[in-house]
Parts: C-alpha cells; structure tokens; sequence
C-alpha cells in the first residue's frame, strides 16, 4: 500500500536526484565513450548501461514480493515506491543509451516496447493516487471500512428493535434494508460506485412515503427508524465509493503487473539471444 501522494517527495526527493544524476551519469558515458565500431548495446559502455538497466527492472519486480512483506524491517516502504517510481520512469531514457539508440523488429525491441508499456501505465497509475482523495489512501489497509460494516449491523440491529411491534409495512421495510443491500459484488459493479436496487435505498423511500397514521411511541419509533435507515445509507454510499475509488486504484495494475513479467521474459531472452550471438 502506497501512502498519500507524499512517496513522491520521500527524503527530499532523494530518489528523483539518485534518477536524474544516473542519467546525468550514463549520458556522460555515452558521449565520452565513442567506439571504433559505433555506439551500440555491443559496446563496453552498452553493456555497463545494459546491465544496469537490467538490474534496475528485475529490482524493480521485487518490489511486488517485498510490498507484500509486512514483517520485513529495512527501507520504509514510502521510500521503495519512490525509488520505484522515479528509478522506474529513468528507464525509457537509460535503454536508448544503452543500445546507442538503435531499434528494430527484434526481440531487444520487443523488450523496450514492453517496458514502457509498464513504465507508462505506472505513471497513469501514479496520477490516480494522486486524483483520490488523501482519506482514502489513507485508508485503503481496510480499518475504516471494517468500523463502517460494523456500524451497519449495529444500525440493523436497532433497526430490528425499533420495528417491534409496528405495522408490518415496517417490518418489511427493515428486513429489504438488512436482506437486499450488497456490498461489493462483480468488479464492474464495484467500479460503478452505486446499486440501483439497493434494498437500503428502497427501505427509506418506502418509510419516508408511508401513509400510515401512528401515533404517540409509535410515531416516535418511525421517526427513529427513518434516521437510522438514513444514516445506514449514508455510510453505504460511502463504503461504495471507496470500494469503487479501491478498483479505480488497482485497474492500471492488471496492465502494470503482466507487463512487467512479459518484460522480463522479454529481457532474458534478448540477454541469452546477444550472449549467442556475439
Ligand atoms: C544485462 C543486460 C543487457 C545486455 C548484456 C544487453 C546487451 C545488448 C547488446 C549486445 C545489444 C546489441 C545487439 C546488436 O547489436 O545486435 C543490445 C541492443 C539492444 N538492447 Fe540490450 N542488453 C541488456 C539489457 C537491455 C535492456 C534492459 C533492454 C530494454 C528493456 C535492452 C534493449 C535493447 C535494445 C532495444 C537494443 C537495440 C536493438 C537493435 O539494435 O535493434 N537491453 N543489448
Ligand atoms: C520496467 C519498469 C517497472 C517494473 C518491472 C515494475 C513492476 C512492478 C511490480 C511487479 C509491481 C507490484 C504490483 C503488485 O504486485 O501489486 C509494481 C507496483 C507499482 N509500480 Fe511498477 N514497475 C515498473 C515501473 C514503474 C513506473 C515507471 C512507475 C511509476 C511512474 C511504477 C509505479 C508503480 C506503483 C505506484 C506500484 C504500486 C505500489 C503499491 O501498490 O504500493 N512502476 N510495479
């Protein structure tokens, strides 16, 4: 989990000034170093930059395993987004160097083109923490939402009790509120935000629009069971649309992630296929 926006400025944006001076670095490198048979990835310096880049992305990789590590000690976790991120984007400059700008249909291409599909939908994903709000983020380890779902079955049950012995136009109102609400469902749904059919929203509308006289403890009883259902639906809007914020943060991953291993393979493959070859 990625914190609120501020992996971005880590450490006084160590990372980004660690990216730039490597580049600075390889750019040197590149102009200084002119090989009799051209700048090429067959050079010295094409291999140094090469590996380099190499070890950048299969580190990069690891982030996945070690963002799943909670136990580990070591670098914050804030600080390995930043490097991943800023160390990350270096890449689409740090490769061209390598292979003193040459591209072909080869598999060495392949490789690049699929690199920056990974580093371009990082970056989108990067602009979507930054679009959602700060709370949520904040928020995503799932505490808030674990004290909102426990607050709805608290409301449904004082929802119960205030229903006893009322008209059963009541009780029916209470029980599609408690029955037919649905939290989550099919990722589309979840991306949507909101349930048309929500039994909490009919729930309300039917209280809000009886027509049945009550009055004394009963009047007192609907009153309450109107602010109840309305506050349950209050939380449930809320609860839909971090759920659906939640989606919104890991769509780019299902691009970012397969990418990235398709890159890998990729890569290898150009190391075993320039290692035979040469
Ligand atoms: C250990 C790491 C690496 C080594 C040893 C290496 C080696 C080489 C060599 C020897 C060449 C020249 C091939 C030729 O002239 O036919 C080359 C070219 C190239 N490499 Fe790498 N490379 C490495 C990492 C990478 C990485 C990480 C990428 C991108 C993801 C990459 C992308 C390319 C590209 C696009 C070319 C130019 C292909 C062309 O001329 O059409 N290489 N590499
Ligand atoms: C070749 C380059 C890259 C590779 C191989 C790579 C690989 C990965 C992997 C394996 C993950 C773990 C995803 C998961 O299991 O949930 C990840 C997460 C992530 N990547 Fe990349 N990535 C690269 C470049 C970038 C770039 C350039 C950016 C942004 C500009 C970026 C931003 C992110 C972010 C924000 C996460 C999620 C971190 C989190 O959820 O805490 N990545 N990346």
């Amino acid at each position: 989990m990625i914190g609120p926006r501020t992996f971005l400025e880590h450490e006084n944006y160590r990372y980004l000034k660690i990216a730039i001076g490597l580049l600075i670095a390889s750019l040197a490198l590149y102009i200084l170093d002119d090989p009799p048979g051209g700048r090429s990835g067959s050079s010295w310096t094409g291999y140094g930059l090469g590996t380099i880049a190499a070890g950048i992305i299969f580190w990069l990789m690891w982030l996945g395993l070690r963002k799943r590590d909670y136990t580990s000690t070591g670098a914050p976790l804030k600080g390995w987004v930043s490097a991943h991120v800023y160390l990350g984007t270096s890449l689409i400059f740090l490769v061209p160097l390598h292979s003193g700008f040459e591209f072909g249909m080869n598999i060495h291409t392949l490789a690049y083109a699929l690199m920056c599909v990974v580093v371009f939908s990082g970056i989108l994903g990067v602009g979507f923490y930054a679009l959602v709000p700060i709370s949520m983020t904040r928020n995503r380890n799932n505490i808030t939402l674990d004290a909102m779902l426990e607050r709805i079955a608290e409301i449904d049950s004082e929802c119960r009790t205030a229903a006893d012995g009322m008209p059963d136009y009541y009780a029916q109102a209470v029980m599609a509120s408690i029955e037919q609400t649905r939290i989550g469902g099919a990722f589309r749904s979840q991306l949507s935000g909101n349930d048309p059919g929500c039994g909490t929203t009919r729930a309300l509308r039917s209280l809000r629009t009886s027509e049945i006289d009550l009055d004394g403890d009963a009047k007192e009883q609907e009153r309450k069971l109107v602010e109840l259902i309305a506050r349950k639906e209050l939380i449930l809007k809320q609860i839909r649309r971090d759920i659906r914020y939640k989606g919104l943060l890991d769509l780019w991953l299902i691009v970012h992630v397969p990418f990235a291993f398709a890159t890998c393979a990729a890569l290898i493959t150009h190391i075993f296929v320039v290692f035979w070859y040469h």
